[in-house]
């Protein structure tokens, strides 16, 4: 919706902010007991309750009537079907294409990519079976203990995500190692108790030219080279999954051991590609196949259900609904499964890349505010660290929380304090407590007028801080599939309603341009001065601290 501020919707919306700014959630609760069979949702073994939100049904029938005059359906429509929806790279979007189950075709350019799709998927799955199942021999005839996956940014926390996120399922004598940092330390601190003997290397990039990564490829190379000495075993060691494979081959990767990727997949939605072979290979094909088919029903499910019962097109909308007239600028995701430790910073780039965006879909500077700062931590951790906040703190912070109602070793004493918690936070987030509850409480502890007057302000908690919580049975691979395309959808409805590209990173490019240049400077002990007083300081401050010739 192009001039979506100047619309009359968004004019209506601003007049129902109004209208419902003062109303706490704690009333709205008690006024409609149905509340919560009105606002939750349930899809498979996930549901989802977004009735602790600052929403009444007028709200919902107005921001369902954002998605319609977006023409949301229509986009929906163009991105599964192969549509060159990325305007500014001329590409399509086809991440749900990788875990297509169905059998009609996804044309690109005039072909039906399905067939490449599952050949390479094959492919994936039979060089990670053979190192699962020991066939895969290394340079001296030993089978491979270690893998480590070598890449950033989407060709890295999706995987260390996932593998995260399903540890049960992995092989005990089958290390899965992520490196992404260029500080040396990352790389070091991973090859320290490795031996090249049975080490396989995955160099995960889709451009093969990444600063970080090829940095990293390089120093693994020599120091298998340094170890074993012979060039031609490194086929039996490296592999490579990027869409540049001249460049790959170029690094000395065997043919064999490249595996494609495609221009119409963005890096942050690159898990469900050859991209996830670090996940097959701690997982299992059958595995991943689950993780795939529990996407693929989110996909169908966002497809098909009428937007009132679609979850990602609700949490988008949500979001919305507090970004642009609740002025929130934050949005924590707080996962209370452990095994979920690293959603947070794989949401982070999936959401902030996606829709951290200020010009339009026409090339206009936006007059409203996009994507907002993700951020989060297991739910638990938090808690003790910024749930204090989210409490009482001066600003608005809408969070999501995931929970798990069975975990895989299912100790009940640990699971009912676990899920006590869950339930507690957000309804403590909700309804707040009163002057008058913590009068009657302080009365209760024996405290003087004087004491509780003093202590009062301190005590009372504001409420009407809104969650929306995912329940689901357990974090295995299929559900996993799915709350990541619940995610992904989401930030899709929120950059079509915005009119923002969610799917190029123009805001990347600057950083790295710079730091090409600067490398070169760092080359040598000359004083540099071609930029601002502060930059060439610290340039200097550090040439001279560390010489060119004390390397
Ligand atoms: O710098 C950002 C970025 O381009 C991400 O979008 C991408 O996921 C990451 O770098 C890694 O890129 P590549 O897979 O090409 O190495």
């Amino acid at each position: 919706m192009h001039g979506l501020k100047q619309s009359e919707l968004w004019s209506a919306l601003a007049d129902h902010y109004n209208e419902i700014k003062h109303l706490h959630m704690r009333d709205m609760f008690n006024q409609d007991k149905n509340r919560f069979d009105k606002y939750s949702l349930q899809l498979n073994d996930i549901l989802y309750d977004y009735s602790k939100n600052r929403i009444n049904d007028q709200t919902l029938k107005l921001l369902l009537r954002l998605a319609d005059e977006a023409d949301l359906s229509g986009w929906i429509e163009k991105m599964f079907t192969g549509a060159p929806i990325n305007n500014t790279e001329h590409r399509a979007v086809l991440h749900t294409a990788l875990r297509d189950q169905g059998d009609q075709p996804v044309m690109v350019d005039g072909h039906d990519i399905l067939p490449e799709i599952r050949q390479e998927r094959e492919r994936v799955k039979l060089l990670a079976e053979s190192i699962r199942t020991r066939k895969w021999r290394g340079a001296t005839n030993q089978a491979i203990t270690d893998v480590v996956n070598i890449g950033i940014g989407g060709s890295h926390l999706g995987p260390l995500m996932v593998t995260e996120a399903l540890r049960p399922h992995a092989l005990h004598d089958l290390n899965v190692h992520f490196v992404s940092n260029v500080d040396e330390n990352h790389i070091n601190d991973t090859l320290e108790f490795l031996k090249p003997e049975t080490t396989f290397f995955i160099i995960s990039s889709k451009t093969f030219t990444t600063q970080d990564t090829m940095v990293n490829a390089e120093t693994a190379r020599q120091w298998y080279l340094s170890k074993i000495g012979d060039d031609k075993s490194i086929g039996r060691h490296f592999s490579a999954v990027t869409s540049n494979v001249k460049l790959a081959k170029d690094f000395g990767i065997a043919e064999d051991n490249i595996f494609k990727m495609w221009d119409w997949i963005g890096g942050r939605y690159s898990l469900w590609s050859a991209i996830g072979l670090s996940i097959v290979i701690s997982v299992g094909s059958e595995t991943f196949d689950e993780l795939l088919q529990g996407a693929y029903e989110v996909d169908q499910h966002f497809r098909h259900a009428p937007f009132e019962k679609n979850i990602p097109v609700i949490m988008a909308l949500l979001g919305i609904w507090y970004n642009n007239f609740f002025d929130a600028q934050t949005m924590a995701v707080l996962p209370y499964d452990q095994h979920l430790h690293r959603f947070p910073g794989y949401l982070q780039q999936a959401d902030m890349e996606s829709n951290g965006k200020s010009v339009d879909r026409q090339g206009e500077v936006v007059d409203y505010t996009t994507g907002p700062v993700i951020f989060g931590e297991i739910g638990i951790a938090a808690q003790h660290a910024f749930f204090q906040l989210l409490h009482q703190g001066t600003k608005l912070v809408p969070a999501d929380i995931l929970a798990p109602i069975y975990s895989y070793h299912c100790i009940a004493r640990h699971h009912r304090a676990l899920m006590s918690n869950v339930f507690a936070q957000a309804e403590s987030l909700m309804r707040g407590k009163t002057k008058a509850e913590v009068r009657a409480e302080l009365v209760d502890q024996g405290l003087d007028d004087a004491q509780i007057e003093k202590l009062l302000p301190y005590r009372v908690f504001p409420g009407n801080r809104p969650t929306s919580t995912l329940l689901f049975d357990t974090l295995n691979a299929k559900t996993l599939g799915s709350i990541i395309a619940l995610y992904e959808h989401k930030i899709f409805v929120q950059g079509i309603i915005w009119n923002i590209n969610s799917f190029d990173q123009w805001g990347v490019e600057l950083g790295k341009q710079l730091a090409k240049n600067i490398l070169n400077e760092l080359n040598d002990n000359a004083t540099v001065n071609k930029h601002d007083s502060s930059t060439n300081g610290q340039i200097n401050y550090y040439k001279q601290r560390r010489p060119k010739n004390n390397s």
